[in-house]
């Protein structure tokens, strides 16, 4: 499996977390939303550590783009990069302080952070990866596609153990 079917295979699991996250986050019932917001969250935020680490391991390795194509793609992912940082330190931040009440904050942020991610997955698909594709070295790919079909098996298997024992507390399983 090439590095870019196993992260594009990461984006889809993670853009089913997020789907939950938005969904979550506009519960009528403020305090299922505050709670499912939170939950959602913590299993996003902690996914989402581990595939910006991988994929900073594939692109610190990149050649330098070649084409102004190809360092404008750079430019706009590091940038979003950037962005996502600190909305993710803001979404840490919030989940640490008691809820306020309602989670008002807690749930704005988390909307955008889903609405970034959403747009950065795709740039990232559609301009970045294909031409790093182009320009990596054979060993180079085959070695980061080994490691990133280890890390996908092991992001998979923690997401389902994550949204187990969370169904577990929820149905008072425990
Ligand atoms: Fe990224
Ligand atoms: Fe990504």
């Amino acid at each position: 499996m090439s590095v870019f079917t196993s992260l594009a295979e990461e984006h889809a699991l993670l853009l089913r977390v997020i789907g939950r996250l938005e969904r979550g986050a506009v519960d009528p019932d403020p305090r299922a939303a505050d709670r499912e917001t939170r939950n959602t969250l913590l299993v996003l935020l902690r996914a989402l550590e581990a595939h910006e680490r991988l994929e900073h391991l594939v692109f610190d390795e990149a050649p330098a783009m070649s084409t102004p194509d190809g360092e404008r793609a750079r430019r706009l992912i590091e940038g979003q990069h950037f962005v996502l940082t600190r909305l993710r330190e803001e979404a840490r931040d919030l989940l640490a302080q008691k809820p306020d009440g309602d989670g008002v904050a807690l749930r704005a942020a988390a909307v955008r952070l889903a609405r970034l991610l959403r747009l950065h997955f795709t740039d990232e698909e559609r301009k970045l990866w294909p031409t790093f594709n182009a320009v990596a070295g054979r060993s180079t790919l085959h070695r980061l596609s080994r490691q990133a079909s280890v890390q996908l098996r092991l992001m998979t298997r923690e997401i389902d153990l994550y949204w187990a024992a969370i169904n577990d507390y929820m149905t008072g399983d425990r």
